[in-house]
């Protein structure tokens, strides 16, 4: 559990992150304009707010199915193990998969989820993260669309958590530690 009081500022707008997700959607869009067979595939829970808006400026057929993997707990540092708490529903063999992320930190969860999805045989994957810390990559593993770049810092909001909380920020906030 947090362990201390916090504040939390704002960081990213839900104004800028509505414009970054059409952006994001078009470029996404182009890349698998034509398909008859996308599934975007969200990373729960913190994807969850990020593949409803995303998935609604995509004007392709898509399905959408869900994984979850293990994270940090309520603690604010990588576990470095990843396990798979619920698989996907469908099968992917033959078929392009967008996954989609809220966070790479270090990028043991995303480089994980890329290896199991991979030898599913997919025809194509590829990756849409909502943010990128580059800065505390120690796997060396790179979205193929992120939102937003940011410094090292804790952040909350629109589908994010600190120990289960805030999610439901419509924007992004970084975590202020005041005690
Ligand atoms: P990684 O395996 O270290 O790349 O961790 C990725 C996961 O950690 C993300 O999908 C998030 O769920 C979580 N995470 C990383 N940074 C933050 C943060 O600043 N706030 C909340 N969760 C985070
Ligand atoms: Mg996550």
């Amino acid at each position: 559990m947090p362990d201390g009081a916090y504040l939390i500022d704002e960081m990213i707008s839900a104004k800028s992150i509505a414009a970054r997700v059409e952006a994001l959607a078009r470029e996404i869009h182009d890349c698998f304009a034509g398909t008859d067979k996308l599934v975007v595939v969200g990373l729960l829970r913190g994807s969850f707010v990020f593949i409803a808006d995303l998935v609604r400026e995509l004007d392709l057929p898509v399905e959408v199915d869900f994984l979850e993997a293990s994270s940090y707990g309520d603690s604010i540092e990588s576990s470095r193990e990843v396990r798979i708490l619920k698989d996907l529903r469908g099968e992917i063999e033959g078929r392009d998969v967008l996954v989609v992320e809220d966070i790479v930190d270090t990028g043991f969860t995303l480089a994980h989820v890329l290896t199991l999805l991979r030898a599913r045989g997919p025809a194509r994957l590829k990756v849409c993260a909502l943010l990128d810390k580059p800065s505390r990559r120690e796997v060396d593993v790179r979205a193929d669309w992120t939102g937003f770049e940011i410094p090292d810092e804790f952040v909350v909001g629109y589908g994010i958590d600190y120990a289960q909380r805030n999610r439901n920020l419509p924007f992004i906030g970084r975590v202020r530690f005041t005690g």
